[in-house]
């Protein structure tokens, strides 16, 4: 039996780099040899215990590899070939798939919501040695020979998800954009949003090192919500209150501010993974007749969604790599995860290395 180290979920504060039975590939499969990966916001979420998924469960979603299986049925790919793959993995096939719901995907059947989320959520995910790719000829992206694994693997989730943010509101040129937090999803929502055509950007955090990262993504003003009013000082710097607020945090506080502070008929596009109980005051919410909208997103995935973002980057436009603050090895991903979830030391994204 072969077996590879992987990263697994053994319950709340309990993640352990153990040997375990390597995956193969089955029909419609494909098995990479993941080569550089990275942790995410969400994966503290499931070590904390926020996010309930099964103990013995590999987790992670952010594959960057080479294929090393191909299973029966999956074509115009051959071993060897450098691919990204979304950290969604939409089938391709279901209602939810060709209704253009990728991310709601019911593999198969109707609907299912967040069931185009599966790495490391339901199925074992890609903080190991090699990874199995379901739905894989809907999944694999190849990666242009110009582009590095560090270039490519924070498009499966964080950039994806960021960018998301402003093209579901939808940013139209002009607009007046408000982005709440400035973590990588944050800061990709921000890079999102000047890449939409927000003619003003404010981007809003408590940590001065991610304000002055929020700048260099395209934010125009960058507000500490330690030190001044956010909701009365967007109001002020936009005249009345953004055309677009962005949730990028995930917590009541974050959510009520995204709200207030958009002017009557503005969108507030949320993208943080919530816990526990999220209420809504009404008179931020104009008692529901202020014509406000609310759009949520789940990180869009798939091959096509992953190589518009490889174009992306490669034409220049968007550079994910400042993001990129520090490199472990799987065996080291322990320390990775107490770097990550310090949040100290200007820690970002944390590269890791197979
Ligand atoms: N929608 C999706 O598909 C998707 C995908 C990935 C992650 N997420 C979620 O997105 C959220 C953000 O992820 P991340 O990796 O950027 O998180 P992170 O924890 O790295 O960053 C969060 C930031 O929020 C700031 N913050 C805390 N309280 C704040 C407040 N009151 N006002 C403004 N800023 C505040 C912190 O200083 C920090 O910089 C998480 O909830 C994560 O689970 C969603
Ligand atoms: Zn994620
Ligand atoms: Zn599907």
């Amino acid at each position: 039996m072969k077996t590879m180290r992987a990263t697994v979920f053994h319950g709340v504060n309990d993640l352990r780099v153990e040997e375990v039975r390597r995956p193969h590939a089955g029909v419609g499969d494909a098995v990479i040899r993941v080569t550089l990966t990275t942790i995410c916001g969400t994966d503290l979420h499931i070590l904390r215990g926020e996010y309930p998924v099964k103990p013995g469960l590999i987790i992670g979603h952010e594959p960057v590899g080479v294929i090393e299986e191909l299973g029966p049925g999956v074509t115009g790919y051959e071993i060897g070939q450098r691919v990204l793959v979304g950290a969604i993995t939409p089938c391709g096939q279901c209602c939810a798939c060709l209704s253009g719901h990728l991310s709601q995907c019911g593999h198969g059947g109707g609907y299912e919501a967040i069931g185009g989320w599966r790495f490391g959520n339901t199925l074992n995910g890609a903080q190991a040695e090699y990874l199995l790719v379901p739905s894989a000829q809907a999944n694999l992206a190849k990666i242009p020979a110009t582009l590095t694994d560090e270039q490519a693997v924070l498009l499966a989730d964080i950039a994806s998800t960021g960018l998301s943010g402003a093209e579901a509101a939808p940013v139209r040129i002009g607009d007046a954009v408000v982005v709440f937090a400035q973590g990588p999803i944050g800061l990709c929502a921000t890079a999102g949003a000047k890449l939409m055509g927000a003619s003003l950007i404010i981007g809003v955090d408590g940590d001065e090192s991610r304000l002055a990262m929020a700048r260099r993504m395209g934010a125009d003003v960058a507000l500490n919500y330690r030190a001044v009013d956010v909701v009365a000082e967007v109001k002020r710097l936009t005249g009345g209150g953004a055309d677009v607020a962005i949730e990028a945090f995930g917590a009541q506080q974050t959510f009520e501010n995204a709200l207030r502070s958009l002017r009557p008929g503005g969108t507030l596009s949320s993208l943080g993974v919530y816990s526990g109980k999220l209420q809504m005051p009404y008179d931020a919410f104009a008692a529901g007749i202020g014509d406000h909208r609310i759009v949520t997103t789940l990180c869009p995935g798939g091959k096509e969604r992953m190589r518009r973002l490889l174009t992306l980057v490669q034409s220049g436009r968007f550079d994910p790599t400042p993001l990129l603050t520090h490199r472990f090895s799987l065996n080291d991903i322990g320390k990775a995860y107490e770097l990550f979830g310090s949040r100290t030391d200007g820690v970002l994204k944390v590269a890791i290395k197979p």
